[in-house]
């Protein structure tokens, strides 16, 4: 049976036509938005997925919504600031947990990454294409930018990042690169740390740019994508109530990656292992909903970034004692 179809649960419907959220209809059905339930979004972006969410809720639902950037937040203020059911919060949703209004959770959504608007200007630093100041950051105001981190970090370092979160092959020859350019002027720009990038990699077949998957790397270095991920699965498995559901939506292989390994560490017993004396009891505090959804033709005709986007929902089971 379709999720949406169960008694309780609000019919989804498409998303309003000026947005594009990823995986819209089966976030909905994923989360199964009942009309007084408390919902996050730890991941506003524009709040694509936000509306929806609100658009199924009623007078006594609640709608919490986090971003670490300054401008989603904005948008979140405009857009929602006047809807009494509706609470916004600055801050990783590695931190839901110290915010107090998280509790007893029908819902959470992470819908990971950067966003278009953070892609589409070049102010922001995270774009190849888009020659900008060399930032990166999703907060500004926190932590390094990518310019002050390349300025500093040690050679082995930066090789370590883009081998590690880029799977990117050429990994030291371009942490090499970097190191004597940055010797001779600063990195300061996407455009020169692309260029330079570009001029050191082998000619191939990549259909990508060649500072692609360096690009991806220092951004989830910078941002601490994979351990504020970490950190996020933990709090929303500790916020969320029995039957509340988690879905998470990933765009590379390393986010995926922790997403499944969560939910089957929730869900799954451990196998058996020869030298204990005896099985450890195992409790399952997840239900895995299905395995990973990807975008149809018609999204993906209509909305090339849905193309590496990986869906998840689990449930949230009670513990009895
Ligand atoms: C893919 S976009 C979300 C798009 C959104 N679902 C929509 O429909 O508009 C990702 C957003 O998550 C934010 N973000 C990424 N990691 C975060 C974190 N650890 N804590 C809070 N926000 C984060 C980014 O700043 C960005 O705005």
């Amino acid at each position: 049976m379709r999720p949406d179809a169960q008694p309780g649960h609000l019919p989804v419907s498409q998303p309003p036509a000026a947005h594009l959220p990823v995986l819209y209809t089966q976030v909905l059905e994923g989360l199964q938005v009942i009309e007084d339930g408390t919902y996050l979004d730890g991941t506003f972006g524009r709040g694509g997925h936000a509306r929806g969410v609100l658009q199924r809720l009623g007078p006594g639902g609640r709608l919490l919504v986090m971003d670490k950037d300054p401008e989603a937040i904005a948008v979140a203020e405009q857009s929602f600031g006047g809807d009494a059911r509706v609470s916004i919060r600055r801050a990783s949703f590695a931190t839901l947990g110290q915010w107090d209004q998280a509790q007893a959770l029908d819902g959470v959504l992470l819908d990971l990454g950067v966003s278009s608007p953070q892609l589409d200007v070049a102010e922001r630093g995270f774009s190849f294409g888009k020659d900008g100041p060399l930032d990166m950051r999703m907060d500004p105001d926190a932590g390094q930018s990518a310019a002050q981190w390349l300025a500093s970090a040690e050679e082995r370092e930066i090789a370590d990042v883009l081998w590690t979160y880029g799977e990117e092959r050429q990994s030291r020859r371009i942490a090499r690169a970097i190191v004597q350019r940055r010797a001779e002027q600063p990195l300061l720009r996407t455009a020169q740390l692309a260029d330079l990038i570009a001029s050191v990699m082998p000619r191939g077949k990549d259909k990508i740019h060649p500072a692609t998957r360096s690009f991806q790397a220092i951004r989830i270095h910078i941002n601490r994508e994979l351990a504020d991920l970490e950190a996020g699965l933990d709090a929303a498995l500790a916020r969320l109530k029995p039957g509340g559901r988690l879905a998470v939506i990933s765009f590379h292989s390393l986010e995926d990656r922790i997403v499944k390994q969560f939910i089957n560490r929730h869900a799954k017993a451990p196998p058996a292992n020869r030298r204990l004396p005896e099985a450890q009891a195992f409790t399952p505090t997840l239900l895995a909903i299905g395995g990973a959804i990807r975008a149809e033709d018609d999204e993906l005709a209509a909305n090339p970034r849905a193309r590496s986007a990986v869906l998840r929902v689990a449930e949230k089971l009670a513990v009895t004692a």
